[in-house]
């Protein structure tokens, strides 16, 4: 009945019913979402930001605001469409609207594109209705003509004012359609120029990298298509723009100052952000299913979701960016929200003995582990069906007889007997030819029937979207899990996806792309049923490194493993890159040998400690090979990593000196949420020319508390007092006497 009333009649309709409504708009509720019935302006107001959009005359839904806060009694009147620049230059081209259908005179990024059996592929969303339930707002947009409705959701996190959008297609026509193209939400930044992208994109060892940009005209593309997250670009950006008390010309938005616009994308599968800057220099950033070899028909009655795409903003710089997202993730987004536990020191097996893993060698390193104070032992690939290299028993979850004659057992109650506990490494989607399960289910894995099936890493990829598949996979983890006392999963997927088809489906086959998403969702709902099932077990999200870390599987996974290089001098570069999206809560970091297998650089077990001691610190080194004074070092540095990791993890993090760019030196501080503790690491690559380390000054204390410092590795300058205010180390600073090559040294700060 709905599309029957004039706008304003649905607007009243809306308020009679949303007794959100009832509230005057701007009052001093602690409500975030308001809507003003007069203006048809919706407003979202955090301690942070205001984020503004409103429903125009066209009853299109247009963006008003969005940065920080205005007062509650400032005016946004209704929201007008752009004037048209010419005949040429149509308004509907250049209006920022919320979520865009591609249809009528639209030529910039749509996020929704439907094709209709009829061959019709215009769609024109209007709006019909919306809903306020608490810190959830739903609009209802409808297809000027056909019933095809999309729902636009929007989610708000008070305490960081990070908001989610996404939206749900439902078809209500009667005849099947096929949607060509579904992005989660557009978010549009405030007329301006003068704006800078950060993102994230790397490779397998190189994961990470940070690239700053000025943003020009045209479209830059972050995306996946390889059916996962990926490597090569990670689903974050940061928008940043120039503040008159900027530091640097050439880059003037820094850490602490300037304003920034920040988002990413919760989902695991293949995925496209396009920051797109228009003919008129305003900036679109559209994001959510990659549509590149994407359709997904909908039956009538049938919907799709689309994932969340989160977004946030600074006026603090990109550091302040960083710690918003940091502390909505742990509160928000992952499982054990709003206070995961603390990760534990971790020894892995990986790096010391590779696939060749057995009861007695395992043993051994457990021993070891317990010595210098590991507190769970993960015994990574090799432990399973005939797999002694990587080409063969993929699939074939049973304990290899020869290595384990008498199963897990025995090696689990040793590493209990020595007060751990076990973890162990599995790869459940994936498959080698070389393995029974392959030579039973041949049509299990992702092929084009006739066609050749791609090998990477010697794997076939498992098509999870199948129901038999999801089944095999959940239940046999399910059975290890209840079979054993395990309390960590290693979850790892080492190959990206090719000749994506699903022949299963047949006379179904238009459902082929639908892959895409029906894997992925099966991927959550094993993760999700598995940890219903097994409250206690803990799971890591590793993709041949860093290839699978996104807001989706950060809601069923504790932590994520970010790059295969444990190179300690790479990765600081690496970990800097990481946290500007993700939590050191999730920051898996490992001890490993030296010279280093990745650019044969030799370092100190200290200087390797303190490179992991800033995330979730574990130990990935041959033990045998170590000396007494290895171990000394190791156990003290151990312990005093358990005094300060609830400040690593989930305090403040301040990136004081970053590592990129050829820099000589690096310095990370973290601040406890109490502002009670402290914790400094810093890093020198090389000394040059007598030059002394450069001073550093921390930030983020209480300025006004006495702070007592106390070295965990390292020295100060002779001249540093014990005792000082927070304001002191922040203004004054102070001088770590590092000098050599590869040094590092960390320090404590504690309020007396
Ligand atoms: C991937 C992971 C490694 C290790 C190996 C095992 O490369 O990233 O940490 O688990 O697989 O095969």
């Amino acid at each position: 009945m709905l599309k029957h009333l004039g706008l304003r009649q649905h607007l009243a309709l809306a308020a009679a019913i949303t007794t959100a409504l009832a509230l005057p708009v701007l009052s001093a509720s602690a409500q975030a979402i308001h809507f003003d019935a007069t203006t048809h302006v919706f407003r979202i107001d955090t301690p942070g930001e205001t984020y503004a959009f409103g429903v125009n005359a066209q009853s299109e839904i247009q963006t008003i605001y969005w940065g920080s806060p205005l007062a509650a009694a400032d005016p946004l009147p209704t929201p007008a469409a752009y004037r048209s620049l010419s005949g040429m230059e149509e308004s509907t081209n250049i209006t920022p609207y919320e979520y865009r259908a591609w249809g009528g005179l639209n030529f910039t990024e749509p996020a929704v594109k439907i094709n209709f059996p009829d061959g019709n592929r215009d769609l024109v969303l209007h709006y019909v209705s919306h809903k306020i339930d608490g810190d959830r707002l739903t609009i209802t947009t409808k297809d000027i003509s056909r019933e095809v409705f999309v729902d636009l959701i929007y989610t708000v996190d008070p305490a960081t004012g990070v908001i989610g959008r996404n939206s749900i297609i439902t078809n209500k026509t009667k005849e099947k359609l096929t949607i060509e193209q579904a992005a989660s939400a557009t978010w549009n930044l405030p007329h301006g120029t003068d704006y800078q992208l950060s993102y994230l994109s790397g490779r397998w060892a190189a994961e990470w990298q940070l690239t700053q940009e000025q943003i020009k005209d045209g479209t830059t593309v972050l995306e996946s298509r390889r059916g996962s997250t990926g490597q090569q670009n990670n689903p974050w950006f940061a928008i940043t723009r120039a503040n008159s008390s900027g530091p640097h010309p050439e880059f003037p938005t820094n850490e602490e100052v300037g304003q920034v616009w920040f988002g990413a994308l919760a989902w695991s599968g293949s995925w496209r952000i396009n920051v797109e800057r228009n003919q008129v220099h305003d900036i679109h950033v559209t994001g959510g299913y990659n549509p590149f070899d994407f359709a997904y028909p909908l039956a009538p009655g049938q919907k799709l979701e689309t994932p969340v795409f989160y977004a946030g903003y600074s006026s603090h710089g990109i550091g302040e960016a960083s710690r918003i997202f940091h502390r909505f993730e742990i509160s928000q987004i992952l499982p054990q929200k709003p206070t995961p536990k603390l990760r534990p020191v971790i020894y892995n097996s990986w790096e010391a003995t590779e696939m060749a893993v057995d009861y007695p060698g395992q043993a051994a390193l457990a021993e070891k582990a317990a010595r210098i104070g590991v507190e769970r032992f993960i015994m990574d690939d090799g432990w399973f069906g005939q797999r002694k290299d990587d080409h063969a028993g993929l699939g074939d979850w049973y304990v290899n007889q020869k290595k384990f004659p008498n199963g897990l057992k025995p090696l689990i109650d040793k590493v209990h007997a020595l007060n751990m506990d076990f973890g162990l490494w599995v790869e459940p989607e994936m498959v080698n030819p070389n393995s029974d399960l392959y030579r039973a289910h041949p049509d299990w894995v992702l092929n084009m029937t006739g066609r050749p099936r791609s090998e990477g890493r010697n794997q076939l990829m498992l098509n999870l979207a199948r129901k038999d598949v999801r089944a095999y996979v959940f239940n046999f983890l399910d059975k290890i899990l209840t079979d054993n006392d395990i309390a960590f999963l290693k979850w790892d997927y080492n190959r990206q996806w090719s000749e994506p088809g699903w022949p299963e489906l047949g006379p179904d086959s238009d459902k082929q792309k639908t892959v895409y998403v029906e894997y992925i969702r099966n991927l959550y709902s094993i993760l999700a049923e598995l940890r219903t099932k097994h409250p206690k077990v803990e799971i890591q999200s590793c993709s041949s490194g860093g290839g699978r870390v996104d807001l989706g599987i950060l809601g069923y996974t504790d932590e994520v493993w970010p790059s295969d290089n444990t190179d300690p001098f790479d990765r600081l570069s690496i970990q800097d890159g990481f946290t500007y999206a993700y939590t050191p809560q999730v920051m898996t970091a490992w001890v490993t040998d030296s010279p280093n297998w990745a650019n044969d650089r030799s370092t100190s077990v200290a200087y390797r400690f303190l490179s992991s001691m800033q995330g979730g610190l574990g130990v990935g080194a041959n033990l045998n090979k170590w000396t007494d004074a290895d171990f000394a070092t190791a156990k003290d540095l151990i312990a005093a990593y358990k005094t300060i990791r609830q400040t690593v993890q989930q305090g403040s993090l301040y990136r004081l000196i970053n590592p990129r760019n050829g820099s000589d030196h690096s310095a990370t501080e973290s601040v406890s949420t109490d502002l009670h503790q402290a914790v400094l690491f810093t890093f020198l690559k090389s000394s040059t020319q007598r030059y002394p380390y450069p001073r550093v000054y921390l930030k983020g204390l209480d300025p006004a508390k006495q702070y007592k410092v106390t070295p965990m590795y390292g020295t100060l300058k002779k001249d540093t007092p014990e005792t000082a205010s927070g304001a002191y180390w922040m203004n004054h600073g102070l001088d770590p006497d590092l000098t050599g090559d590869f040094k590092a040294a960390a320090f404590k700060f504690e309020v007396r």
